[in-house]
């Protein structure tokens, strides 16, 4: 939610802001802005719309040379979208120029004390309030390090800032509370950011702050405060990732490379998880106690996320006979909680700075529980806030729809399953290396499926100018249909619906008609009887299906106007095959009606807001 860079260095620094803003854009998309500082002044641009306005227009209103800048892609809380509302914003005597991710709740109570001292405001964001409250406490106590400490103290909410200083051509102010921040070390210049991805261009090394922690970034070095004003160090580490993973490489988009990538996150999966026919994800023992002494799991998580939880709940409660209830990361710290030291919270996160599940993790901390976090992104404030974390390796996932860690997570938490199952006595060694040598499988058969990618291109043809789409499934593929469906509104804006198959008769059943598309997904599987009556109660009534079957099953293609065939896997592994298709649908749909998959209106990838 809202992308924040700055960097100081010798390079130009318009060039690295920009490029840095283009990798955070997945962040949010309806306006950037970049001020530098050159000449002892500080230049702002900014403008509502994409990251490639905002350059167009720089080439009519250019900015001076500097080494010095920071840059925002904003996803609008406070304020509409318009060019005085994008940041950067400047205090009133241009003294502070401000980048924001986040909220600052109690800004209008700022605000008015601010207007009361003189200030006025050119925009309706809370952002401004920043940049004048820095500029009020440095007027008054002379001292920069004790401005900031003075108006980070008063701000209530979540920021990531970054801070441009006119009177020191050689320094970005970094600042996180509740929404992530970022350090790259490089030779000679920094480079502060909200996710590493902007800073794989030019080092590896990075140093992430924790809540209540600034950083001085300048050319030569960087140092590091609490909200205190103590000076701390803080450890260096070195990113895993290429910088390739952050790029589209020969894919015109990222969402359709990252669901090709799904074979090879699998793979790596089972390697890291699998060894000589057992999962291993238990061989931690703190692990391994955790789990078997609870009796009862509630998973919390929100989006894409939430719908792998619900895969969770159905191989957990299978394998390892424990009772599992899915929630939504937003709902669940907001009730009240009935549960005993026997409950282990599991949170579910790709980005790992959800903030709705960041809230439901410190909730449930605070009422005891203890945590597991399922998370992609190593460092992130649920990996690193959680008891215990088991990581997904799916690497960087830019696309704003989340495919390939959804996939990854899917995949952890049937290894977690089985894992589990088998420790406590549910399964044999020959069930479970018969699923494991099934798992080991996977990636080529995943790979059959995305060579259907033409065929899926074909019926996206056939539903794009739908307004309406419902996606049932049963069982263990339920949440398939729930993410299905979200697959495609989310890219596509078509409305659709995912429903429990034989729930459909209970209200949807009205909805069909000849011009419904229903997507049905039923592979082979305990419930594969009752979806085919579920699908004739479509098809007697005009509805048009599309299927998602196991290849060979003349049965259901019958009653369907397209089919695609996957191929054959144990129920339990289904989920993984069955939403390729979906994703492949979602993304050849946006892009039949002139979407752009990667960046949906209205969304972002990163949710830093409640
Ligand atoms: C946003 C993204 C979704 C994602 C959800 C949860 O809504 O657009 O793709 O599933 O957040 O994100 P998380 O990072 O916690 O999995």
């Amino acid at each position: 939610m809202c992308g924040i860079v700055g960097y100081v260095g010798r390079k130009d620094a318009e060039s690295v802001l920009t490029v840095g803003l283009q990798k955070l854009e997945y962040r949010g998309y309806d306006s950037a802005g970049i001020a530098l500082l050159s000449s002892g002044e500080i230049e702002v641009r900014k403008k509502a719309g994409r990251i490639h306005d905002l350059i167009n227009s720089l080439s009519s209103y250019p900015l001076p040379k500097a080494h010095i800048g920071i840059a925002h892609t904003r996803w609008a809380t406070h304020g509409r979208v318009c060019d005085s509302n994008a940041h950067p914003h400047i205090s009133q005597r241009g003294l502070f120029a401000v980048v924001h991710n986040g909220i600052i709740d109690n800004y209008s109570l700022l605000k008015e004390r601010l207007q009361s001292e003189g200030y006025s405001f050119s925009s309706e964001t809370d952002t401004e309030v920043i940049a004048n409250l820095l500029e009020y406490h440095y007027l008054k106590e002379g001292n920069l390090l004790e401005a900031v400490l003075k108006a980070v103290k008063e701000l209530d909410g979540s920021f990531a800032l970054a801070i441009l200083f006119k009177e020191d051509p050689n320094l970005i102010i970094g600042v996180r509370k509740d929404s992530p921040l970022v350090v790259g070390l490089g030779e000679g210049e920094n480079i502060l950011a909200s996710d590493p991805v902007a800073v794989l261009p030019h080092t590896k090394k990075v140093v992430y702050l924790n809540d209540g922690e600034i950083v001085f970034v300048r050319k030569e070095g960087v140092e590091f405060y609490d909200f205190s004003g103590r000076r701390i160090e803080k450890e260096v580490k070195v990113l895993e990732y290429d910088e390739e993973d952050a790029e589209k490489g020969p894919y015109p988009h990222f969402m359709l490379k990252e669901i090709y990538e799904q074979p090879r996150v699998i793979r790596a999966n089972l390697e890291r998880y699998v060894r000589d026919r057992r999962p291993v994800m238990l061989r931690d023992l703190n692990l391994r106690k955790l789990l078997l002494n609870k009796n009862r799991i509630l998973v919390v998580a929100a989006g894409t996320s939430f719908h792998a939880g619900i895969v969770g709940k159905y191989l957990l409660e299978t394998y390892a006979h424990t009772p599992v209830e899915v929630e939504y990361s937003s709902e669940f710290s907001s009730r009240k909680l009935a549960t005993d030291s026997r409950t282990l919270v599991i949170a579910i996160s790709q980005s790992g700075e959800t903030a709705d599940t960041i809230d439901g993790l410190r909730y449930a901390k605070k009422h005891g529980l203890e945590v597991l976090a399922i998370v992609n992104r190593p460092e992130s404030t649920i990996a690193r806030e959680s008891d215990y974390v088991i990581y997904t390796n799916a690497g960087i996932e830019v696309g704003v729809a989340s495919t390939k860690a959804y996939v990854a997570q899917v995949l952890v938490l049937t290894l977690l399953a089985l894992e589990l199952g088998h420790v406590k006595g549910h399964i044999d060694d020959k069930e479970l290396e018969r699923l494991l040598d099934d798992m080991a499988g996977l990636p080529n058969q995943v790979e059959k499926v995305l060579a259907l990618d033409s065929h899926i291109a074909h019926i996206a043809e056939r539903i794009y100018k739908s307004t309406n789409v419902v996606f049932l499934g049963r069982g263990i593929n339920y949440p398939t249909a729930l993410e299905g469906a979200l697959k495609l509104k989310e890219v596509s804006y078509i409305h659709a619906i995912g429903y429990a198959a034989g729930e459909m008769k209970h209200g949807p059943l009205a909805l069909v008609d000849n011009k419904l598309p229903v997507v049905v997904i039923n592979p082979r599987s305990s419930v594969y009887e009752l979806t085919v009556s579920s699908t004739h109660e479509v098809v007697s009534r005009g509805g048009k299906v599309i299927s998602v079957i196991t290849e060979g099953d003349k049965r259901m293609a019958e009653l369907s106007a397209f089919s695609i065939y996957v191929p054959s896997v144990p129920e339990p592994l289904t989920p993984i095959i069955t939403i390729v298709p979906l994703q492949l649908l979602a993304y050849h749909s946006a892009v039949l009606r002139g979407v752009d998959p990667d960046k949906p209106r209205n969304l972002a990838k990163s949710v830093t807001v409640r």
